[in-house]
């Protein structure tokens, strides 16, 4: 994971780039650079760390040139470091990459015997090298990139600038993301839309194997055999505002506030309440009466997402469900077919693992579908049929308004599913789609008790423990709000079904350990009274999420935060929320680097 940026035109690229580096640091923080060409002369600045050593560096140096490329990085191959740090350059020829190049090692042998010298510790350095070699034999910079990656094996998205010719960039991609934009006079590259979003909305996704030349009055793309091929040009509804701060303190605390307006996006996208039905194009109703099974694949936060789907497809559509992390999922031997639903769930739409899995139920048969953030991204390109989350840019590494969209879809796909198959009646589908469209209401009203989540986090900011219980479809609130308090304040945190407590994680309930339990009116509620003596019993520290109606709770736990009374299609969309805020507030207290926590990336695109 890394993001690459390029430009050609007749600016001078130096800030183009670093402000597009900027949008796309969430994939990764520890080194950034940039290669320009002053005046056709090769001028190449990296340092480790942020981007903002680089910004400080760029400005000592009085950087400056056009076209150029540039690199954030996220360390693979070779620890973070100036000399680590993209781009790579060789004889003239510099170089940034996202990606793994599996065979490097036995590459560079060869290089080396032939008398190259390297001078980092990366696994991207061989396209520098490899490049320059067929500069030899052709004086089409296209030509020896198309060349060059027949050595290689492994995945990239890369950028190539050649010195003394200002005229062009040359980009290629495999399995890893790369997004083109056009503007009069200009070409852009980079690994995801926000960096391009400043210059324009007109955007050109590559496929795998292709490589364009960007020059200023076009950009022209082949396949990896060099024919010309054709990519459309899509337009993007994201506007530069959406992915700025706006006025927040860290872009998670903006994500959190923009929960209710996406969710409700997300559901006008699709839902038709008048006649109780979803249009999810491509996702033919054929396949999904006959579907015989459903899993489910998916990472990290998307995969609670997938637990959520899977009480309420078995519940609305009686039909079994899976839910597997699509790394064990892609590494079994599954037992699916062409009678299974396989269905992708990635913010990114370019999480390696996810990737695979849903190529793997490909493979064997499956329909596929993907719930996805991101227009074109590798997933919706290659599932059967894609419910599209209404999230707008998430950049946050830690997702919040992406999983209760990824929630709010799988919640309309089980609705779809009943429908389909007939075990929900037009009227139960109206009710529960009206259930949905009141969500957002009541996640404003949530997100209004933020003081009482900040006071909570103040009271606990110190904790070094925390476990999450929740039952049913809080079980996956309880994994997330686990999640999140780990991911971005560095404190250890378990999630666990609250009926799993008695068989081992009550033995770590003592005075000092703070339980977050997730109690709202609904099915499994008298357990959860049941599981809130059991920690006072042990002397445990009870905060419970429970309904404003609720009398009961808040004469149990040592501290309460409420969310209204909600049917269970909708409750985990506002329980979730005070457990946002407060890992949101504890981090921020013990000033971690909230958006862009250590050791982390936003999307994770190697494996
Ligand atoms: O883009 P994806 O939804 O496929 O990403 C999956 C996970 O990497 C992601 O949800 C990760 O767990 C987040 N950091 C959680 O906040």
């Amino acid at each position: 994971m890394c993001g690459i940026v390029g430009y050609v035109g007749s600016q001078n690229a130096v800030p183009v780039l670093t402000a597009g580096l900027r949008r796309l640091e969430y994939r990764g923080y520890d080194s950034a650079g940039v290669a320009v060409l002053d005046h056709g002369v090769l001028r190449v600045l990296r340092c480790q760390g942020k981007l903002r050593n680089l910004e400080k560096l760029v400005a000592a140096e009085s950087l400056c040139g056009t076209p150029g490329i540039g690199h954030t990085r996220w360390a693979t191959h070779g620890r973070p470091s100036d000399t680590n740090a993209h781009p790579h350059v060789w004889q003239g020829v510099a170089v940034v990459h996202n990606g793994i190049i599996e065979n490097h090692l036995a590459l560079k042998a060869e290089l080396i015997r032939a008398g190259h010298i390297f001078s980092s510790e990366t696994d991207s350095e061989i396209f520098a090298h490899l490049i320059a070699d067929e500069l030899h034999r052709t004086d089409d910079l296209a030509a020896a990139v198309r060349e060059a990656l027949r050595c290689v094996q492994g995945t990239y998205a890369l950028a190539v600038l050649r010195e003394g010719d200002e005229s062009r960039i040359v980009v290629a991609k495999n399995a890893s993301p790369l997004v083109l934009g056009r503007a009069e006079g200009e070409s852009f590259a980079a690994s995801d839309i926000p960096a391009l979003l400043e210059h324009t909305r007109d955007v050109i996704f590559l496929e795998d194997g292709d490589v364009a030349v960007l020059q200023r009055d076009g950009i022209s793309i082949t396949g990896a055999d060099g024919s010309p091929v054709e990519r459309p040009t899509r337009r993007v509804d994201w506007t530069p505002i959406m992915a700025e701060k706006g006025g927040h303190k860290h872009f998670m605390h903006k994500e959190i506030f923009e929960q209710p307006r996406a969710v409700a996006d997300t559901i006008r996208s699709r839902a038709s309440m008048e006649e109780g039905d979803l249009y999810l194009e491509g996702l033919d109703s054929e396949v999904l009466r006959n579907v015989s099974r459903v899993v489910i694949v998916a990472c990290g936060t998307s995969y609670h997402a997938g637990l959520y789907g899977k009480c309420f497809i078995e519940s609305f559509a009686r039909l079994p469900v899976e839910v597997d992390l699509a790394s064990e999922f892609r590494y079994r031997d599954p037992v699916v077919d062409s009678s299974v639903l396989a269905v992708a769930i990635s913010q990114s739409g370019e999480t390696l693992d996810t990737l695979a899995a849903l190529r793997e139920a490909k493979k064997r048969g499956c329909s596929t579908a993907a719930v996805c953030n991101v227009v074109g991204a590798a997933i919706p390109r290659e599932a059967g049929a894609t419910l599209y989350t209404h999230a707008g840019p998430e950049i946050g590494v830690a997702s919040t308004k992406c999983f209760t969209t990824q929630v709010t879809a799988m919640a309309m796909l089980a609705v779809k599913l009943g429908r389909v198959r007939g075990t929900l009646s037009a009227e139960e589908a109206r009710r529960h789609l009206a259930e949905l469209s009141s969500a957002p209401k009541l996640m404003e009203k949530v997100l209004r008790q933020e003081q009482a989540c900040a006071d909570l986090a103040r009271r606990y900011r110190h904790l070094s423990g925390c476990l999450f219980l929740g039952r049913g479809p809080q079980h996956p609130i309880a994994l997330e709000g686990a999640l999140k308090l780990k991911e971005i304040s560095y404190v250890h945190a378990e999630g666990y079904a609250a009926g799993e407590m008695k068989h081992g994680p009550i033995a770590l309930i003592d005075p000092e350990l703070p339980v977050v339990v997730i109690a709202p009116r609904g099915p499994g509620y008298e357990k959860m009274l049941g599981n809130i003596e059991e920690v006072r019993a042990r002397g445990g520290q009870v905060i419970a999420i429970c309904s404003e109606s609720d009398s009961r709770v808040p004469g149990l736990a040592d501290h309460v935060l409420r969310v209204p009374d909600a049917p269970p299609l909708v409750s985990p969309l506002l329980t979730v929320l005070p457990l946002q805020l407060f890992a949101y507030h504890v981090a921020d207290m013990r000033g971690t680097d909230v958006d862009q926590p250590r050791n982390l990336a936003k999307s994770v695109t190697v494996e």
